[in-house]
């Protein structure tokens, strides 16, 4: 955080119930607040629909806290009495929106504050909209001092609705109030991306397509769809995961170096990418779902048999897909890109594999393809990046071997902060380079809205396995595999 620290304000969280309120946001606010980074002062209010007191919620809150060990009793219920008010906002009606802002302009006068207000809607999809007209009908979008909106994920559910959604939120917010959060990109080693490029010139030399000779983005998870089918029924791997995470990771991987550090130049570069990807076919994707399988030793049960889902869900719980970025830098180099439930473990890596020397004395090219020199990001879990490359085995006959050079974040920075906290202070600041811009969202969708619309077969995967076959297949097409296995 550079410069100052932020003003103090009143934090309105919509869905202050849920799972992300309670599991996320309120521990980080908490986090901040004990550790003096949020401003003396600022206090939340807490929206949802059934009715309740601030007591209540502020036992909820206590609750939510305890069940972790790294916030202290004693100081959650300190923190939550101080801080936190809940106000029931039944419908979306303009009359309970009214109700809203009198207790807001209530809560500012009783306690000093001047009028700065995050609206931050931890809310799905279907409640964005009516959400932001009803904070916008009532006079909410412009308050007495700055007033900014997060919208969490999924911005839509293909290009028209996220198109629409920017108009609604357009037509009350300026951009520059609204943050459209990808938690992926308040990870440290995902920010950590340009600094890695554009901070260290021997890598950022290397890494276009005189050097490259593929880019693979794996973002895989050993989770299921845990509890959450309802949402993951109506979403599926390619909006949950392609389309922002795995998309902001490859933006920030084949970005051209921006021309200041300022959020609309890096925002210009991260477009740029998305514009310059060559449309996918059909036969650029493989879409798979978990059957049966184990991980790690213990049996877990399909997709199909979680609780919730329909016993011949067509919902896909893994993507692969091979892209062409037709720019100056990217030309010809492919990029693949995966990710999927239920795969064998918790992993999000970008591996750059370096094409072979013009001339090879030590090995033969197939050698050399199987085992070619590359950089790894280790964006999770292991934070850091590993280089491999080969040297001389002692000896008198000449073999080469293949050795890494490795760099954990854990062993000089110790714990890693949470992704939340940096994105929520990045809003008190009012900073949002780490957000996702109307037209970054709408041109992420444009590229897989084709995709959506027609999509290819579903292909079953065991649980515990990389995917379906097909997605070696996909690559291998191409003369590439995957290198994390
Ligand atoms: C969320 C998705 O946005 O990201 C989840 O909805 C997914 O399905 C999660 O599990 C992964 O986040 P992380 O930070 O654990 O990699």
């Amino acid at each position: 955080m550079d410069g100052a620290g932020p003003e103090p304000h009143l934090f309105v969280v919509f869905g202050a119930t849920g799972d992300l309120m309670q599991r996320k946001l309120l521990p980080v606010l908490h986090r901040l607040g004990t550790g003096g980074r949020w401003p003396a002062g600022s206090l939340v209010l807490g929206v949802a629909r059934r009715p309740m007191d601030d007591a209540a919620f502020r036992a909820m809150a206590v609750g939510s806290l305890g069940s972790d060990p790294s916030h202290p009793p004693a100081s959650a219920r300190a923190f939550c009495d101080a801080t936190l008010y809940y106000q029931s906002v039944p419908d979306e009606t303009a009359a309970s929106f009214a109700q809203l802002r009198a207790r807001i302009e209530r809560l500012e006068r009783e306690h000093g504050l001047r009028g700065n207000r995050i609206f931050y809607l931890a809310l799905p999809l279907e409640a964005f909209g009516p959400t932001l007209t009803g904070l916008g009908d009532a006079g909410l979008h412009a308050g007495p001092g700055w007033t900014r909106v997060v919208v969490e994920k999924p911005f839509g559910r293909d290009l028209a609705s996220a198109e629409a959604l920017n108009r609604i939120a357009l037509r009350y917010f300026d951009e520059k109030q609204i943050f459209r959060i990808d938690h992926y990109l308040g990870k440290e080693t995902v920010q950590n991306l340009m600094v890695f490029r554009f901070a260290n010139m021997f890598i950022e030399s290397l890494w276009n397509r005189e050097r490259i000779d593929a880019v693979e983005i794996t973002v895989a998870e050993s989770l299921g769809v845990e509890g959450r089918a309802p949402y993951y029924e109506a979403s599926g791997a390619l909006r949950d995961m392609v389309q922002n995470h795995v998309t902001q990771i490859l933006t920030l991987v084949a970005m051209e170096p921006p021309a200041t550090r300022d959020e609309d130049s890096i925002r210009n570069e991260k477009v740029k990418v998305l514009q310059s990807v060559v449309p996918l076919a059909g036969d650029d994707v493989v879409r798979g779902q978990y059957a049966a399988g184990a991980i790690a030793g213990s049996p877990v049960r399909g997709y199909r048999e979680e609780p919730g889902v329909a016993p011949g869900s067509s919902t896909e719980t893994f993507v692969a897909l091979r892209l062409r970025i037709a720019n100056w830098r990217w030309q010809g180099v492919p990029f693949y890109v995966r990710t999927g439930k239920r795969m064998p473990a918790k992993s999000t890596r970008v591996v750059l594999t370096f094409k072979a020397p013009p001339v090879t004395f030590f090995q033969t090219a197939q050698e050399y393809r199987a085992n070619p020199d590359r950089i790894s990001i280790l964006i999770q879990p292991d934070e850091g990046f590993e280089l491999a490359f080969e040297v001389k085995v002692p000896g008198r006959e000449l073999r080469v071997q293949t050795h890494r050079m490795k760099f954990h974040y854990a062993d000089v920075f110790g714990e890693l902060p949470d992704g939340y906290e940096t994105l929520l202070i990045d809003v008190m600041l009012g900073d949002s380079t780490l957000f996702v811009r109307a037209d970054e969202v709408e041109a992420s969708w444009r590229l897989y809205d084709p995709i959506l619309r027609n999509p290819p077969p579903l292909l079953p995967y065991p649980a515990g396995s990389w995917g379906p076959d097909a997605a070696q297949a996909l690559i291998a097409a191409w003369g590439h595999r995957w290198f994390l296995e």
